[in-house]
């Protein structure tokens, strides 16, 4: 089965502005040569950018509980979806969210018709999550995030636990791996280990050729 990519740009400088659009279209070449499935998720003032550009779908990095009136500065989940994304990550180490407003904005994501990423550092909010009945459930181990030393190599079994707590609740639930993944190796062993895919980040706006960074991890 190929793996689900999921590129979350972050950030960082080559995923928005006009940069974005030239990883988009190194990214387009991937899928037309390897057929995998690629979400890429960028920040909330590229979504209408994004996704006027490309058929890949584009995702939000958070949405807030927040609906139409006097919320300066929230990113709606219905402002959103007419910007064009088809889903948003929530709960993402670096934009957490607690738990009772999680619940509330998963079910506002899901009304507006969006998929919903939700991230978890632990186990126990594996264990946690799952009950949202997410799209996805990616397991990112916050240390590890960025670096070179992939969840894969350094924590193999928090794949295969988080694997087997979130199947027992909904094998619906479709599981991502991410922090630190950079190799073939991390793909191939994050799928072993029970995986639907992988979420990437600093691999791919980091690297000089993002396209052939990407081909060579995917085969
Ligand atoms: O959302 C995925 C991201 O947190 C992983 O980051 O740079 O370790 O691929 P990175």
């Amino acid at each position: 089965m190929k793996p689900l990519i999921v590129v979350n740009v972050k950030t960082y400088q080559t995923g928005t502005g006009p940069r974005l659009l030239k990883l988009i279209k190194k990214l387009e070449e991937v899928k037309a040569e390897t057929g995998s499935k690629i979400i890429l998720s960028v920040p909330a003032t590229d979504i209408y950018r994004a996704s006027s550009e490309t058929n890949l779908p584009i995702y939000a990095q958070h949405t807030d509980l927040a609906t139409y009136g006097p919320n300066t500065g929230a990113i709606l989940p219905e402002s959103v979806r007419l910007a064009g994304a088809k889903g948003t990550i929530l709960n993402h180490a670096e934009k957490k969210i607690d738990l009772k407003i999680l619940k509330k904005t998963v079910a506002a994501a899901r009304l507006n018709k969006l998929k919903v990423i939700v991230c978890a550092d632990t186990l126990d909010e594996v264990r946690l999550l799952a009950r949202l009945r997410p799209d996805y459930l990616a397991i990112e181990p916050p240390e590890l995030i960025g670096g070179n030393h992939s969840v894969t190599k350094a924590r193999p079994k928090i794949i295969t636990e988080t694997v087997k707590i979130v199947k027992k609740i909904d094998p619906m639930i479709k599981v991502l791996v991410g922090a630190g993944i950079k190799t073939a190796y991390d793909i191939k062993k994050s799928m072993e280990l029970g995986a639907d895919g992988i979420l990437i980040a600093s691999g791919i706006t980091g690297a000089k050729d993002p396209k052939k960074v990407l081909i060579d991890m995917i085969s």
